[in-house]
């Protein structure tokens, strides 16, 4: 048997204590977060966007069923964001009854048996600051600081694990750079760079604030991370892209108790800048190459600069064929045991997603979910991938099936 087919034969075992879990966020699955800039975004004919959030998933109402389903599948934890715009919907206003909407959800994943992890900012902003800035607001940080440290006081003694930000680097890039993200901007690398330095300033902030309770949960913070590749004569401009999209902030975490990495993609670069992928590559349907190894390289990366531990808070696929599914997962999953292997210390890792749900700028067309929803009815069904993933969740060992 060759080295890789005894590999491949054998369980691979994970740490005791290694938690499984699947992510989803509010803006995607609640429906009716019509008080954000996303919301807007979404509305505004300059943005492409080809839907609505509309309903969603309708997890504002049907969360119990949600936090049943990771139950059922036997995971450890749920990773979910609060919806800012809906606890803060107006500037120092509070909402008591959203604040309690999300201890409920906290308190019926203690209730089954999940570990709530909670990510405070997840791409939404409230239309009230968006208004005057958004994350150019001067006191954005502040402002992000203080939510933080409302919703800690009345959740903090239920949060199993907290994300401060979800993906700064992308809000940053995508509305600043690139344009498919509010505010919408294009080339603005001045702004890019300040937006990032006032995301690595909130986070701080919200650091501080989470620590000082109640609770005493695990922070940190989640961060894009994609295998960067140099064609030949490329590698400058790779180092470059590194710098501004990763390295900003994988520098600003030091006394972190985790980063989080979250991977989809591998991305090549030449000299002039980003190539696509080769003709007749295997694609996704987010038109990313179908590139579970990003795992195993992001994870690696990640340790290396930061020092920290490692969970992996998203990875996914997005695809109707749920055997490609199974397959990408297990690939990534192969990786993050090497990783272990290696003495990397990862804690977790979640997939993403829980259930198809609004994909941003792309709408309801990228399946990345464990189950479908009927967008008719809301009607939750478990793919197959659904139960393979529990059955990994349960023997805490990925054993191959083949
Ligand atoms: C990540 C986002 C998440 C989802 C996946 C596919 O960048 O954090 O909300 O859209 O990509």
């Amino acid at each position: 048997m060759t080295g890789q087919a005894a590999e491949r034969a054998d369980s691979l075992e994970f740490p005791a204590r290694f938690v499984w879990g699947v992510a989803s966020a509010a803006h995607q699955v609640e429906g009716g977060n019509t008080n954000n800039d996303w919301w807007d975004w979404e509305h505004n004919p300059r943005s492409g966007c080809p839907a609505s959030s509309g309903d969603a998933c309708d997890s504002f109402h049907r969360w119990p069923e949600d936090v049943d389903l990771v139950a059922q599948l036997g995971l450890g934890a749920y990773r979910f964001s609060l919806e800012w715009s809906r606890i803060e919907p107006a500037e120092g206003e509070w909402s008591l009854a959203a604040l309690e909407h999300y201890r409920r959800m906290c308190a019926r994943c203690h209730e089954t048996g999940v570990e709530p992890v909670v990510t405070f900012h997840h791409f939404t902003t409230p239309r009230w600051l968006a208004e005057r800035g958004g994350w150019e607001a001067a006191d954005a940080p502040e402002r992000f600081a203080h939510f933080v440290e409302r919703a800690t006081r009345h959740l903090g003694d239920l949060i199993g694990r907290a994300c401060t930000i979800n993906e700064p680097n992308v809000v940053a890039a995508l509305g600043y750079s690139v344009g498919i993200y509010p505010p919408g901007l294009k080339d603005e690398l001045g702004r890019h760079l300040e937006v990032n330095q006032a995301m690595v300033r909130a986070h701080r902030l919200a650091v501080e604030a989470m620590r000082s309770g109640p609770g005493a949960f695990p922070v940190g913070l989640t961060l894009s991370m994609e295998e960067m590749v140099a064609a030949p004569g490329g590698e400058e401009v790779r180092d470059a892209a590194e710098k501004i999209i990763e390295d900003t902030f994988l520098e600003a975490i030091e006394g972190d108790d985790f980063i989080g990495v979250q991977c989809y993609e591998r991305r090549v670069f030449g000299p002039q800048g980003e190539l696509p992928p080769e003709p007749g590559a295997r694609l996704t349907q987010l038109g990313f190459e179908f590139w579970p190894q990003v795992v195993e390289h992001t994870v690696r990366r990640a340790a290396r600069v930061t020092g920290i531990p490692v969970v992996v808070t998203e990875n996914g696929v997005a695809t109707l064929d749920d055997a490609e599914r199974v397959e990408f997962l297990s690939e990534a999953l192969r990786g993050l045991h090497r990783c272990i292997a290696d003495g990397i210390d990862v804690r977790g890792y979640f997939v993403w997603s829980l259930l198809d749900s609004y994909e941003w700028h792309r709408g309801y067309h990228s399946n990345l979910g464990l189950f479908s929803v009927d967008r008719r009815n809301f009607e939750r069904r478990a793919k197959p991938s659904a139960s393979w993933y529990a059955s990994v969740a349960r023997s805490n060992a990925l054993v191959p099936v083949d």
